[in-house]
C-alpha cells in the first residue's frame, strides 16, 4: 500500500512519486490551498492540495478531518524559503497530493486531541478509556518503542554476549512468597484448589539452576495483590535472571556490564564505573532509606550520644528507650524555610507526621552565627552540647538543623521524607543527572509488629553472609538492590543453597517444619540431589523503562495498565461473571453488595 513511511522523506527524495498512508495529523485550509500533516510511526510529512496543481486530490483533500486514516500518492517537492520547517526532519520537503484514498474516516468526537501539537493535559481516566487513541499520541507511543528498545537491549546482552537461555516459566502456578497478596485462580478439574499467579518465577529459576541451565533470564510477568502506586502494579513484568557458580561480586559486576549496555544501547549514555556500593547500614546512616537519591546531598547525621544525657526529655528519652536522635542539616535553610513550615499546620511537619513523627524540632543558625531555636532546646542543652552539635552536624551561619527523635524507623522514615522535600524546593536535585547504586548487605529479617514474628527482608531463600551464620536473626544476608535516582530498580541476593541452612531460615520466620515441608518440599529435596550455588537478580522493567523515558508514573510505560483500583478501564475488567462459571468452578461468592437504598 505504501512506497515509503512519512517520517523517511528527505531532499533526496526530490522529483519522486511516492505512496505513503497514515493519519491527518492537522488539517489547515489557506486560502484554498490545504496543507495536511501526515504522520505514521516514523514522523510527519506536509502534504499540499490546490485546486489548480492538484485538482484531482482537492476535494478529498478539503473533506479531511484530523484522525481520518489516508493513502497519498504524490511528487516529493522542494519547500518555498518560507515555510521551511527546521523543527521537522521532513521540514525541507513536501509533497503535492496527485491522489488521496480515504481509507477510513473519524465519525465520533475524539475524546481528546492526538496531535503534538495540542499540548493539553488530558484526564488519566479518559486516556486509560480510550487507550487506543491515548497510544496513537507521540509520547505513548515514543514510551512504548523505547520499552520495545530496552528489551532488545536485554535480549542481545544476555543472549549473544552473556550465554544466557530464555525459559519460561508457569503462569498457573503455586504461591511464592514475596511479601504481598496472590492472585486466586480456581480450579474446574480439582475441586476446591487453587493455582495462585506468580508473584515473581523465584523457585523456579532455582529449581533451573539445580537442572544445570547455569544462565536463566526471562522477561517475566509477575502478579502481586497489593496496594498500588505511581510505581507500583498489580501485573508488572520483571527481566529475571539466575546464575550459578557466580559470587556476589560477580554477578554485580556482570550486572553492571548489562545495565552499561541498556543505557549505551538506547541512551547512548556511558555510565560511570563501577557503581557506587552502600551497605544497608550505611544508607539508613546517612539517608534514612534503603534506596536514597544520592544525585544531592543534604546527609543526615546521628546526634544521639551528644543529646543522650540532656535535660530535653523528648531527646534523652528517645535514646533511652533504644531509639535515636538524628539532623538533617539544611545549608541556607535558615533563609529559606520558615518556622510555621515547621511547626503544627506547616507542610514539613504534616510529612514528617506521615512518616510517624509527632514534630520536628529545630536549630537555626542566623547570619551571625547566633542560635535561634525552639525553647525545649535552648533551656535544656548545654552550651558545649549546643557547640558539639553545631560541629558534627557541620552547621555554617545560614543553616537550619531539623531534628527526628524516637524509635529508628520513625526518626529515618520522616527525616527521609523532609530530605527529600527540602532536596527538590531547593533545586539541589538535576533531573538530568543519573545516579545508579548498589545497597549490600541487607538484614536477614525484620520485626513485624502485627505477626509479632521475623519475616524476610527479601525472602526466605536468600543466604546470610558466611561470617554472620551463627546468629541468623542478627545476620546480614548476601541480598543486593539496584538504585536508581531514589528508586529501587532491582533486587537479588545469592541464594541458600543447603538444605540445613534453609531449614533453619524457615523455622526463624515461623514456619513449622510440617509447613515449610507443604508450602516449599520440592525445593528442601531439590537440596539433596546436588543444588550449586546460585544468585540472581531481579528488575523491575516497567520502572526502569519510567526512568529512562523521565516518566512520573509506570502506568506511562505499559501499553495497557490498570488504575489504582486494579481495574482497567478499556476492557472493564475485573467484572462479574455468570452463575454457571462459577459453578463448574466450585466457587461461591460472599460479597454482599452495599445496599444503595441506605444512605
Ligand atoms: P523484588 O520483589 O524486589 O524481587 O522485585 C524485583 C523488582 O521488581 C520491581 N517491582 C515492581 N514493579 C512494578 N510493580 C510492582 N508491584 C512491583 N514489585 C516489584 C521492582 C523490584 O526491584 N524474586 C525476587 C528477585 C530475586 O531475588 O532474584 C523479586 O521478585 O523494581
Amino acid at each position: 500500500m505504501r512506497t515509503h513511511y512519512c517520517g523517511e522523506i528527505r531532499s533526496n527524495h526530490l522529483g519522486e512519486t511516492v505512496t505513503l498512508c497514515g493519519w491527518v495529523d492537522r488539517r489547515r485550509d489557506h486560502g484554498g490551498v490545504i496543507f495536511i500533516d501526515l504522520r505514521d510511526r516514523t514522523g510527519i510529512v506536509q502534504i499540499v492540495s490546490d485546486p489548480e496543481r492538484t485538482p484531482a486530490s482537492y476535494p478529498t483533500a478539503d473533506g479531511l478531518r484530523n484522525e481520518y486514516v489516508v493513502q497519498i500518492t504524490g511528487r516529493v517537492s522542494q519547500r518555498p524559503p518560507e515555510s521551511l520547517n527546521p523543527k521537522l526532519p521532513t521540514g525541507e520537503i513536501e509533497i503535492y497530493a496527485d491522489k488521496i484514498e480515504l481509507l477510513n474516516a473519524v465519525r465520533k468526537q475524539l475524546p481528546f486531541p492526538i496531535s503534538n501539537t495540542d499540548n493539553e493535559s488530558i484526564r488519566e481516566d479518559v486516556r486509560l478509556k480510550y487507550r487506543y487513541l491515548d497510544l496513537r499520541r507521540d509520547r505513548m507511543n515514543r514510551n512504548l518503542r523505547l520499552r520495545h528498545a530496552v528489551v532488545k537491549a536485554m535480549r542481545r546482552f544476555l543472549e549473544d554476549q552473556a550465554h544466557f537461555v530464555e525459559i519460561e516459566t508457569p503462569i498457573l502456578t503455586k504461591s511464592t512468597p514475596e511479601g504481598a497478596r496472590d492472585y486466586l485462580v480456581p480450579s474446574r478439574v480439582n475441586p476446591g484448589e487453587w493455582y495462585a499467579l506468580p508473584q515473581s518465577p523465584q523457585l523456579f529459576k532455582q529449581m533451573l539452576m539445580v537442572s544445570g541451565i547455569d544462565r536463566y533470564y526471562q522477561i517475566a510477568r509477575c502478579f502481586r495483590d497489593e496496594d498500588l502506586r505511581a510505581d507500583r502494579q498489580p501485573e508488572f513484568t520483571q527481566l529475571d535472571m539466575e546464575m550459578s557458580f557466580m559470587t556476589e561480586a560477580e554477578i554485580l559486576a556482570l550486572n553492571e556490564d548489562l545495565v552499561c549496555y541498556i543505557f549505551k544501547t538506547v541512551k547512548n549514555i556511558d555510565l560511570p564505573r563501577p557503581f557506587p556500593r552502600l551497605t544497608y547500614a550505611e544508607a539508613m546512616d546517612k539517608y534514612g532509606t534503603d534506596r536514597p537519591d544520592t544525585r544531592f546531598g543534604l546527609e543526615l547525621v546521628d546526634v544521639s550520644d551528644i543529646v543522650a544525657d540532656s535535660g530535653f526529655k523528648v531527646f534523652s528519652g528517645a535514646v533511652k528507650q533504644g531509639g535515636i536522635v538524628k539532623v538533617l542539616p539544611i545549608p541556607g535553610g535558615n533563609d529559606s524555610i520558615s518556622n510555621v513550615r515547621i511547626k503544627p499546620g506547616g507542610d514539613l511537619f504534616k510529612e514528617a507526621t506521615i512518616a510517624g513523627a509527632k514534630g520536628i524540632a529545630y536549630v537555626r543558625v542566623r547570619e551571625g552565627g547566633e542560635i535561634d531555636t525552639i525553647g525545649a532546646i535552648k533551656d535544656n542543652l548545654s552550651d558545649a552540647q549546643k557547640q558539639e552539635l553545631l560541629q558534627r552536624t557541620g552547621a555554617q551561619p545560614g543553616h537550619l538543623l531539623l531534628f527526628g527523635a524516637g524509635d529508628t524507623a520513625t526518626v529515618n522514615k520522616s527525616l527521609d521524607r523532609l530530605r527529600q522535600v527540602v532536596g527538590r524546593e531547593m533545586g539541589l536535585i538535576d533531573d538530568d543527572k543519573i545516579n545508579l547504586l548498589w545497597v549490600t548487605e541487607f538484614p536477614m529479617f525484620e520485626w513485624n509488629e502485627d505477626e509479632k514474628r521475623l519475616e524476610a527482608l527479601h525472602h526466605p531463600f536468600t543466604a546470610p553472609k558466611l561470617e554472620d551464620i551463627d546468629d541468623l536473626k542478627t545476620a546480614r544476608s548476601q541480598a543486593y538492590d539496584l538504585v536508581y535516582n531514589g528508586l529501587e530498580v532491582g533486587g537479588g541476593s545469592i541464594r541458600i543453597h543447603q538444605r540445613d541452612v534453609q531449614e533453619k531460615v524457615f523455622a526463624a520466620i515461623g514456619l513449622s517444619e510440617e509447613e515449610a515441608k507443604a508450602k516449599f518440599g520440592f525445593l528442601l529435596d531439590a537440596f539433596e540431589y546436588g543444588t550449586p550455588p546460585h544468585g540472581g537478580i531481579a528488575y523491575g522493567l516497567d520502572r526502569l523503562v519510567m526512568l529512562l523515558a523521565g516518566e512520573d508514573s509506570i502506568r506511562n510505560t505499559i501499553a495497557f495498565p490498570k488504575t489504582q483500583q486494579a481495574s482497567c478501564l478499556l476492557t472493564k475488567a475485573p467484572s462479574g461473571v455468570d452463575e454457571t462459571q462459577l459453578k463448574e468452578l466450585y466457587v461461591a461468592s460472599t460479597y454482599q453488595p452495599e445496599d444503595e437504598s441506605i444512605t
